[in-house]
């Protein structure tokens, strides 16, 4: 399972300190990046063993589904 996300980010952003557990995200499909804002449930949805997902500008609405070469 893989997907493609486009990022426009160009550098990185300061975690600091909490007094909680502060999540990153991992999928890229968060809207609240690098916070995990539960959007990964969208990819756990979509995704399939052997294909690439291409996601549209919004990270929220699947466009392709490629082969996973
Ligand atoms: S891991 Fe990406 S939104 Fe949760």
């Amino acid at each position: 399972m893989a997907r493609l996300v486009r990022h426009d980010a160009t550098g990185p952003i300061e975690l600091k300190p909490q007094e909680k557990s502060a999540w990153v995200c991992a999928c890229g499909l968060s809207q609240n990046l690098p916070l995990c804002d539960g959007s990964h449930k969208i990819a756990k949805q979509n995704d399939k063993p052997g294909k690439v997902c291409v996601y549209d500008k919004t990270r929220t609405k699947v466009i392709e589904v490629r082969d996973d070469v």
